[in-house]
């Protein structure tokens, strides 16, 4: 019940939309378990009609006003079936071919309707819930996205929406409608006998008490299959995205044994959840059979009409057929439960950067970026401690400093990843957290050592800058950043497919086109984060030139490991252990004892005694 409650709260938004779909569906479902009591009625009448007057039993059973119209209306049924001992007619003979089949047709037309509107319901529902999921990770925070594996998100949208999508279609078509197929059956048969129906009632808890038992052990199985399904799926985006460090370092098998142990584990719960599946069934398999030799018993016993025995027979067999469904249905919605509750564990996740209502658009750069008393942490200890400088329009400022001592976070931080912790930061006066974000991260242009390349082609691949650039724009930037030249020998040009991750091309080809990016967005600020860093000698000269002709114009923040690239900055700050330790000009540094000289002479920039340039 409680596993119903939570499926229902965590649809309602979702089936709001869907409403005539089921609302058509739940008509259709009603009617089709009202059917399956008329369908009991004519058997009985058909079958009395072999032997007249009627038997007593009948009328025991019912009381005299109900008594009235039921009789009427089993003595008009009678006239339209065949009767023993009297001549047919033509009302007989149709109604002796026709009634039965009709009653069929109809039931089953209701029920492939009840099913068609539910199924139809069930999988746009689905499809709304993917579309929101997917749209709800796009708009969480950087930190999320540190904090979960793509394995685990994968099995959310895909397999968590699927088991949701399968305890929905149930609950939509058997669930909704087997409760009044039940009442149905047993209002027939209580009008029919109703000490039989009382036998059948009796015997139910005997269905129910396995049923919820062995859905208890269904739903322990979904979890390990919940788990081993996102462990393998984690191991095959790790195995695919580096296949090349695998492949180095020749992990091949270690991999493929670490992947066969989650199969069994997953085939292991799997057999498990078929099992505990499949056991509902024979079990009320069984319990009807005995309620099927208790009624022949009982007929014996209390000397019952062969039409009242029918009726009831055929009525227990139509009455355990939608337990079944409903006891199958549960094993199905405890699934559904279990993975509704993952994907509402993701809905409800509140992207902790937020723009708040009101925030103000800013379309142009005008005076200066300012941290002010900024500090941040990841969680545990400050990374970033009470840092306070500014960067004027039109200025270039560098950071120095050790590998993790902040000097990505402080990128992080403009783009508005993430919030400070205190402090703040101000773009012409303006905190960032008053701005709108996307007009914010607008204003920049990232050209870092990591590249993402898109599965897409070149001419695509340099749009992703500004979407909606035109051609010509494309092939102009990539001119600036000297990538025409190795573009235009690639076999369609820049139309060429570049593969997954952009295997194709070579480093210093992956990051001229990042920097093609950077010239059709066209920002007010570029921000460079070890830009060159990964590539060879040749190479960084070669983007070191198209980054010098992006910086022209434009006001520069550029974080660099290689002193020299920091030679023309206004001004370098150097930071380690997220505080400012020195700052100044590059002359000025590089005479002054601290961090920036002792990382000069390390990269054989200066030397120990001589004050140097840079090389
Ligand atoms: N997503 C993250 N979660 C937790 N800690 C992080 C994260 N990213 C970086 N850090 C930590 O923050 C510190 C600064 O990292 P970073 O800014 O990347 O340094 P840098 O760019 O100077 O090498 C490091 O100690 C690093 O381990
Ligand atoms: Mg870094």
């Amino acid at each position: 019940m409680q596993e119903l409650k939570k499926i229902i709260i965590f649809s309602i938004p979702f089936l709001k939309r869907r409403m005539p779909l089921i609302f058509s569906g739940l008509i259709a479902g009603f009617l089709f378990g009202a059917f399956n009591g008329a369908y009991l009625f004519i058997l009985k009448a058909a079958i009395d009609n072999f032997s007249s007057p009627p038997p007593q039993a009948t009328a025991s059973s019912v009381s005299p006003s109900k008594k009235y119209f039921y009789q009427q209306a089993m003595d008009e049924l009678g006239r339209w079936l065949p009767k023993a001992k009297e001549p047919l007619d033509w009302k007989r003979i149709c109604g002796g071919i026709f009634i039965l089949p009709l009653i069929a047709l109809v039931r089953g037309a209701l029920r492939l309707l009840n099913s068609y509107f539910m199924t139809l319901a069930a999988a746009k529902i689905v499809a709304d819930l993917q579309t929101a999921i997917l749209s709800k990770l796009h708009s969480l925070s950087i930190d999320f996205f540190h904090k979960s594996t793509t394995g685990d998100l994968a099995i959310r949208i895909l397999n968590d929406t699927k088991a949701f999508y399968d305890s929905v279609s149930v609950l939509f078509t058997d669930v909704a409608k087997d409760p009044i197929t039940i009442a149905a059956i047993l209002f027939s048969c209580a009008l029919i006998d109703w000490r039989l129906t009382i036998l059948a009632i009796l015997l139910v808890p005997g269905c129910i008490i396995p049923a919820v038992s062995l859905a208890k052990k269904a739903r322990e199985a979904s979890m390990g299959i919940i788990s081993s399904s996102v462990a393998q799926s984690n191991l095959l985006f790790e195995s695919l995205s580096g296949i090349h460090v695998i492949k180095a370092f020749c992990l091949e098998k270690k991999n493929i044994e670490t992947f066969r142990h989650q199969a069994n584990d997953l085939a292991k719960h799997a057999a498990k959840m078929s099992i505990a599946g499949s056991m509902v069934s024979p079990i009320i398999d069984i319990v009807a059979s005995l309620a099927l030799s208790l009624l022949i018993l009982c007929v014996i016993w209390q000397n019952i009409s062969i039409a009242n025995m029918a009726a009831i027979a055929n009525g227990a067999i139509l009455f355990f057929a939608p337990i079944k469904r409903l006891a199958d249905a549960n094993v199905k919605i405890q699934e559904g439960a279990l993975s509704a509750r993952r994907l509402t564990d993701l809905l409800d996740t509140q992207s902790t950067v937020t723009e708040r209502p009101g925030a103000k658009p800013i379309k142009t750069f005008k005076k200066q970026i300012e941290f002010s008393n900024v500090s941040f942490s990841y969680g545990n200890e400050l990374v970033i401690k009470n840092l306070s400088f500014v960067i004027p329009k039109g200025k270039k400022v560098g950071i120095a400093g050790r590998s993790g001592a902040g000097k990505t976070t402080l990128t992080s931080l403009l783009f508005r990843f993430y919030d400070p912790v205190s402090g703040a930061i101000l773009i012409d006066g303006e905190d960032l957290r008053d701005l709108k974000i996307a007009d914010l991260r607008n204003l920049f242009s990232l050209v870092s050592q990591d590249v993402v390349i898109f599965n897409r082609s070149i001419a695509e691949n340099i749009a992703v800058g500004r979407s909606g650039a035109t051609r010509q724009e494309i092939e102009q930037a990539a001119k600036l950043a000297g990538a025409a030249e190795f573009i235009e020998k690639l076999p369609q040009g820049y139309d060429t497919f570049i593969g997954e991750r952009g295997v194709k091309l070579s480093g210093g080809q992956r990051q001229r086109l990042s920097i093609a990016r950077a010239f059709i967005r066209n920002s007010p600020v570029i921000i460079l984060d070890e830009a060159t860093s990964s590539l060879d000698s040749h190479s960084e000269s070669i983007v070191q030139q198209a980054i010098y002709e992006l910086e022209k114009g434009k006001t520069v923040l550029i974080i660099a490991h290689r002193l020299s690239t920091l030679a023309d900055c206004d001004e370098i700050l150097v930071i380690d252990r997220g505080q400012i330790v020195q700052r100044g000009t590059f002359g000025e540094l590089i005479t002054q004892e601290g961090l920036f000289k002792s990382m000069a002479i390390h990269q054989g920039i200066v030397n120990n005694s001589v004050e140097g340039i840079p090389s």
